[in-house]
């Protein structure tokens, strides 16, 4: 038999050495929770598409938020669901608006979470878009197609930012993907001492299908037309890097790529072109998705949900933005480390 001198040859994987030849680590402190709140008190509803995750008044939010901190988890990620929508979304920047009363009551009860508001106009509005209608749209008339004026928007945007750190967000992250609205974020936030708040910008964030089940819980889907006026087309990547870019030279200080699953690669690319942390966002469809086929019996859940978020980690993200996050640090913490 003719062997070569030298054959290489994989190291046997036994389990310590898998631990330390591993080259994605998970972590606890990688990811961030999603959070819905709703007025009222002692509510607490779970979202029909969305086991396991809650539309809760601010006292339960409470609760619920002292558990995913003594989990090991430092970061929630707020999204308002108001008592009132509007065509301009004036609950948004109301400062007794739902999540300026959450973050005031959060703060006054938990130390040390970091408090990240989502800034978006679409759960406050009554047609469910991100931004301000163009009165000449024909929607105003009636008609189909709707239409958001990017630069009107900006201005509301920044308004909202603007009192959830009023309200003390220590992070903003605007989700509507209107352009510009970094810098007018930036701006209105320096102007007014806020220039310790970060922004976590929604860079690259697609049109997907994904966001079913979240439109559902945020009472959010759009009352006619579609967000792809505004949102990326799935099958672009460098658009998404020039987006992130644009982003950057406004002055996000962490920019995000959404969906995660399905983008993987623009992670990656994302990951390869910039010093600047990266988030992905593990959306209410992959998480759904999952549910579902484990109550069907189909899949391992458990496994599914690391083996997903490694993946998501290994294509570059420092940062998961996931409903899965209280189920992985669990799973995470209960690993002899
Ligand atoms: C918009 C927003 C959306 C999500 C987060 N912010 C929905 C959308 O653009 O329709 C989706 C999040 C998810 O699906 O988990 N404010």
């Amino acid at each position: 038999m003719l062997f070569p001198a030298y054959r290489p040859r994989r190291l046997r994987r036994t389990e310590n050495i898998r631990r330390m030849v591993r080259e994605t680590e998970l972590s606890v402190s990688d990811f961030i929770y999603p959070m819905f709140v709703i007025p009222g008190r002692g509510i607490r509803e779970e979202i029909n598409s969305m086991p396991g995750i809650f539309r809760q008044s601010i006292d339960k939010l409470i609760e619920e938020i002292k558990e995913v901190k003594d989990l090991g988890i430092r970061a929630v990620l707020l999204f308002g669901i108001p008592e009132r929508k509007d065509e301009i979304g004036s609950e948004g920047y109301d400062e007794d608006g739902i999540i300026q009363r959450a973050l005031r009551e959060i703060k006054r009860e938990i130390k040390d979470i970091l408090l990240i508001t989502d800034v978006c106009m679409c759960e406050y509005t009554s047609h469910g878009h991100c931004g301000i209608i163009k009165a000449s749209s024909p929607h105003s008339l009636g008609g189909e197609e709707g239409d958001v004026s990017n630069d009107e928007t900006l201005q509301y945007l920044a308004r909202i930012a603007l009192s959830h750190a009023k309200s003390g967000a220590d992070i903003v992250a605007p989700s509507d993907m209107m352009d510009g609205r970094v810098g007018a974020i930036r701006e209105a936030l320096d102007e007014n001492g806020f220039n310790g708040i970060g922004i976590l910008s929604y860079s690259a964030k697609y049109s997907s299908a994904f966001y079913g089940p979240f439109r559902e819980a945020a009472e959010s889907a759009p009352q006619f037309g579609d967000r792809r006026g505004y949102q990326m087309d799935p099958p672009n990547v460098r658009e998404a890097l020039r987006e992130i870019s644009l982003d950057i030279e406004e002055g996000a200080d962490i920019v995000m790529v959404k969906p995660a699953l399905s983008y993987l690669d623009v992670i990656r690319a994302a990951r390869e072109r910039f010093d600047y942390p990266i988030a992905a966002y593990n959306v209410s469809g992959e998480y759904s998705m999952v549910k579902a086929a484990a109550r069907l019996g189909w899949i391992d859940e458990s496994r599914v949900m690391m083996e997903i978020l490694t993946s998501i980690k290994r294509a570059g993200a420092d940062i998961i933005l996931t409903y899965f996050a209280k189920d992985a640090a669990r799973v995470l913490n209960s690993h002899g480390k």
